[in-house]
């Protein structure tokens, strides 16, 4: 399989000559301004359909071939898109069936963009049909070195095509109805289906509460959108090989799974647009290094920042510019989490259209005299000095469980709580771990343990086939394996664990959760550990026995006050650690201090000041100052690569500063 592997450090961004086509003059402007911003890699033609075939079957190739020779002769390399984010006007109306059914039954009409139905035999042949015709003309060509295909893929289809495919997965998955009203338990409530074709997705207006049917669904939300992904690379994986092929991915997105569609696409790449400013920006870091950490684990491979932006975004409730130092900042810390890429959405800014207030690095007023475009220049400088790292991967011993259908099955269930806080949760807990100055891999449930010394587990709710004896023989073989409240309920058909929560890791964590109370949002409870010291905890109070383990934190106030709140059981040569509630930020830094040192885990830097992240890529070795102040660390000694100055034993970082040290020796 080829994958991303530039010459260099990517920088660049979305490029749509094909609003400019009137504008010869600005065409020959952006490769003059591109040279002078330090950029190297374009993303061509993401939604260009109406201009490459803007009758059926009338390709007008021609101007794109003028760009890419243009650039090629500038020496930008680019990532050539397939546009199938948008269709042209002609298709929807000539062939409605290519438009988007919602769930209450309505066709969509034309509008948007992502607006197509994934099923449509007619929108795939259009899709293949000019995926080949690009391949063919410009697969080859110099300056291409990655394909880049449709654009944040998202949404489903309910027309009659999709419940169609929709029944034959579940066919495929159940093999008859009765395993199938046995999954769903459809006794429940005289669910029980006697026909395939009574089976309608799951929607507001009909069936809406039988979670296996929803679960079922979002399972063939993602089995149907890399079904597409597969129809769409076929003419490029046949003419095209050797090229490599990638599609943008969101941040948190919930609609499909992104690790199934990970062993699709050849090189993972992102679209990162944190609120900087609004809110702490210490927070805001934490949520922006789990997605770059989770892309960087889904290929366990660099990725491409596909998009950010260069100064605000337009869509945010508020959209405040980076202040100065944050776009160098926010840069590199997606290449300290893995990026071989630093690229924005957009080159130049629309005169016109939704997103013509959207930062760009050239502006409307068109020139390189603006603080954009002097930051984004910046940042080009930057990477230079930045070359080596490109390839270069951490070694965590540490990873987080996140699992999309763990998500969903947890999002959906009815109680104890409306919000479950699962994503908010993961983020906190991997927020925690970071403060240890540790690198951090975002694994699923599916993915092997045996590298990894410590592996954190909050909330995991549904334990997918083959996860428990997974956890165990982690355990067993001398990992640590934290775990919290809402642990082990539901198998992968939703259906609970008979014979005591946590299910089959009850003998694992050594305890039994026999009931669950919730908290409002405003209430908490507390971990009394044995010291005396009292923590809080929010949301969930599991009210566990401790049946082999050993009781470290007993509840705080409430009815069960006094009852085992932090439990560990010694398991094989390893520990396995619950916490029945979910623990406070200073639970969490209590807890993970000792268990990263019982699991042997060394920071990368020691007593990380808050705000500061660490993150490494060989022996190359991240700072970042999110705090707002100047910080003094204490750093093992190497060259400091942005100042090209020698490192010994301390480095300082300015607000909104940081340092990539080439370690001596690591
Ligand atoms: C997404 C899209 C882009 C653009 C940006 C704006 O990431 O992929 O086309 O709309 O958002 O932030
Ligand atoms: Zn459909």
């Amino acid at each position: 399989m080829p994958t991303l592997s530039l010459p260099f450090l990517g920088h660049g961004g979305d490029y749509n000559p094909d609003q400019w086509l009137s504008r010869p003059d600005i065409l020959e402007e952006d490769v003059r301004l591109m040279q002078k911003a330090g950029c190297n890699l374009m993303s061509v033609g993401i939604f260009s359909w109406a201009a490459l075939e803007p009758e059926e079957g009338v390709y007008t190739f021609d101007w794109l071939e003028g760009v890419l020779n243009r650039l090629h002769a500038a020496g930008i390399s680019v990532f050539l898109a397939t546009p199938s984010g948008a269709r042209p006007s002609w298709m929807s109306q000539k062939y409605p069936e290519v438009l988007r059914v919602r769930p209450d039954g309505g066709r969509n009409l034309h509008g948007g963009r992502h607006n197509h139905c994934f099923t449509s035999p007619v929108y795939r042949e259009k899709v293949a049909k000019i995926n080949e015709a690009l391949a063919r003309r410009f697969g080859h060509h110099p300056s291409v070195v990655g394909w880049h295909i449709s654009n944040e893929l998202s949404g489903e289809c309910h027309c009659e095509m999709c419940q169609q495919a929709f029944r034959s997965f579940l066919k495929d998955r159940y093999g008859d109805l009765d395993a199938l009203n046995a999954a769903w338990w459809t006794g429940f409530w005289s669910k029980t289906f006697t026909d395939w074709n009574q089976i309608h997705s799951p929607t507001p207006q009909g069936e809406d509460a039988l979670l296996g049917l929803t679960l079922a669904w979002r399972r063939f939300v993602t089995h149907q959108t890399v079904d597409f992904v597969k129809a769409e690379m076929e003419p490029l994986r046949r003419l095209t090989p050797d090229l490599p092929v990638t599609t943008n991915l969101m941040c948190c997105f919930g609609g499909f799974d992104y690790q199934t569609l990970a062993h699709q696409i050849d090189f993972t790449s992102y679209d990162s647009y944190p609120g900087w400013g609004v809110g702490p920006d210490e927070k805001n870091a934490a949520e922006a290094a789990f997605n770059y950490d989770y892309m960087r684990c889904l290929k366990n491979r660099p990725f491409a920042l596909m998009e950010s932006t260069p100064s605000q975004v337009n869509w945010h409730d508020i959209c405040k510019l980076k202040k100065p130092g944050m776009h160098l900042l926010s840069s590199l810390q997606a290449v300290a989490h893995g990026a071989d890429t630093v690229q924005y959405f957009q080159w130049r800014q629309s005169r016109g259209g939704a997103e013509k207030f959207h930062g760009a690095v050239v502006s409307h007023e068109g020139s390189e005299n603006t603080r954009t475009f002097h930051d984004v220049a910046e940042v080009g400088e930057t990477l230079k000095k930045l070359q080596d790292v490109r390839g270069r991967m951490p070694a965590p011993k540490v990873a987080i469980l996140y699992d999309q259908e763990n998500r969903w099955a947890l999002d959906r269930s009815e109680g104890p709580r409306r919000d479950k806080k699962y994503l908010e949760t993961v983020i906190r807990h991997y927020a925690a771990l970071k403060r240890r100055g540790v690198d951090v891999d975002v694994i699923d449930e599916t993915c092997d343990l045996s590298s990894y010394a410590l592996v954190d587990a909050p909330l995991l709710y549904m334990l997918r086939p083959g996860a428990a004896e997974r956890l165990t023989r982690f355990v067993e073989q001398g990992g640590v394996l934290t775990a919290t409240c809402m642990t082990g309920r539901v198998d992968e058909e939703d259906l609970c664990f008979l014979g005591g929560f946590p299910g089959p890791l009850r003998p694992l964590f050594g305890i039994w959760a026999e009931e669950t109370d919730a908290l409002t949002d405003s209430e908490c409870n507390g971990a009394r550990m044995e010291d005396g010291s009292v923590y809080d905890t929010h949301y969930y109070c599991d009210l566990i026995h401790a049946e082999t383990a050993r009781v470290l934190g007993t509840y705080a106030s409430d009815f069960y006050a006094g009852a085992p709140c932090v439990t560990e059981n010694e398991y094989g040569r390893g520990l396995a650690v619950y916490v029945a509630s979910l623990p406070g930020d200073e639970l969490l830094d209590h807890l993970f201090s000792r268990l990263l040192s019982r699991a042997g885990v060394k920071p990368l830097v020691p007593d990380l000041p808050r705000g500061v992240w660490a993150a490494s890529r060989g022996e190359y070795l991240f700072l970042m100052n999110f705090s707002g102040r100047e910080q003094c660390l204490s750093v093992p000694d190497g060259t400091e690569l942005l100042s090209g100055r020698a490192v010994r034993g301390t480095v300082s970082l300015p607000a909104t500063g940081a340092a990539v040290i080439r370690l001596t020796s690591c």
